[in-house]
């Protein structure tokens, strides 16, 4: 899967100038029933990932796969019909409810779209029942999203999701915006739902912790590219790829003893822009890892290290086994910076900018 959203200038924005690479060439498969957690820091490209399985976005290259129905060719009413398998639960469920909707008809315009609205009594039963699956009273069907709690809400949003009988629901970052006193119910919720309604979940999240905790398996993403892909125990007590292994170091440890002596490592430098990512290993501008040789001009595969356990580097077995140290690593100039070069070409753009335009 590519998604490359083009740049455009001009006074009528009719120049494409350049490419944000904000999915760069991504494979991977959810299986049936089971919780994929997906993670990386802001702007890697997880929601666009997660908007191009469904179709929300149009991918540049490559297809989605769903229930061994290929969607790409899909439009009008197929695409329709295979959507109300598919459902998204966002972020910030106040900017994703309309707030002059009453929650009966939130919830019943889905139900509706999909033909699934068959008559008063049913339909009343049906609303029912959603709400009691979220751990909501019936009589908030009459209120307005207004009148919720940030986590009542998000209850609104799944609540949602759930009334056109998905098999698939993709949370993207179905959390962030909820107390952490909260935080814990919803997922809770989550996972009580996907027992009862045999759900498969792609969940997307920037904290670690939420995804741990509810993730069979677990994605790493960095600037559009799967850097490591295993199960939720792997990747949280062997992380093989350097950027897994930064993100799992600054994760606080809630024993003291181990806190204390627990080995941190910060990268060094901003995330490069997806717009002019760097050559090779997209990683190693920053990787405190880094060799002479591939890093800067070969970009890695995603390998199989161990059963289900996949790594994009070229020395992770180097490493793991303690053959190469990891070590200091100076900040380099990014994109943005670029106009300060001394180089004689610095006013037309180093020539790194000007190749990587064109998807
Ligand atoms: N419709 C769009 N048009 C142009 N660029 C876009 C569009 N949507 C996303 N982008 C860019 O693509 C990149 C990836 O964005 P995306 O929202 O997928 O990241 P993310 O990993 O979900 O980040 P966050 O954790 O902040 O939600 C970003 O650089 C973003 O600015
Ligand atoms: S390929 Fe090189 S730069 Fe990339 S993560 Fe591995 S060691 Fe680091
Ligand atoms: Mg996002």
């Amino acid at each position: 899967m590519k998604v490359h959203f083009p740049i455009k200038r001009g006074v009528v924005l009719d120049k494409t100038v350049g490419y944000v690479y904000a999915v760069d060439g991504v494979d991977l498969s959810i299986r049936q029933g089971e919780t994929y957690g997906l993670v990386g820091e802001s702007g890697c490209g997880k929601s666009t990932l997660g908007r191009a399985m469904l179709k929300l976005t149009e991918p540049t290259a490559g297809k989605v796969v769903f229930d061994g129905v290929d969607l790409s060719s899909m439009k009008g009413e197929p695409l329709r019909t295979m959507r109300r398998r598919m459902q998204m639960v966002f972020q910030d469920p106040m900017s994703s409810l309309d707030p002059r909707q009453s929650v009966e008809s939130l919830l019943v315009e889905g139900m509706r779209a999909h033909g699934l609205d068959k008559g008063k009594e049913s339909t009343g039963r049906r609303l029912r029942e959603l709400l009691s699956a979220v751990g909501l009273p019936s009589t908030s069907l009459r209120k307005y999203p207004h009148e919720f709690s940030g986590g009542q809400r998000q209850r609104i949003g799944i609540a949602r999701a759930l009334s056109v009988e998905p098999d698939l629901i993709v949370a993207d970052e179905p959390v962030s915006a909820l107390d952490v006193s909260v935080q814990a119910q919803v997922i809770n919720l989550l996972e009580d739902l996907q027992t009862e309604f045999g759900l498969t979940y792609l969940v997307i999240a920037h904290d670690l912790a939420v995804v741990r905790h509810i993730s069979d398996r677990v994605g790493v993403m960095y600037l559009g590219g799967l850097v490591e892909e295993a199960n939720s125990d792997q990747i949280y007590t062997e992380p093989l790829h350097p950027y897994t292994k930064a993100l799992m170091s600054a994760v606080p440890v809630p024993d003291p003893v181990v806190e204390d002596v627990r080995e941190r490592i910060l990268l060094a430098g901003d995330l490069p822009s997806p717009a002019n990512p760097p050559t090779g290993c997209r990683f190693h501008t920053r990787c405190p890892w880094r060799q002479e040789s591939r890093c800067d001009t070969e970009r890695p595969a995603l390998r199989e290290l161990a059963p289900g356990h996949k790594v994009a580097c070229h020395w992770a077995e180097d490493i793991r086994d303690g053959r190469i140290r990891a070590h200091e690593v100076k900040p380099q100039l990014t994109q943005d910076d670029w106009d300060t070069g001394a180089d004689d070409n610095s006013l037309a753009g180093p020539a790194s900018v000007t190749e990587t335009l064109g998807p």
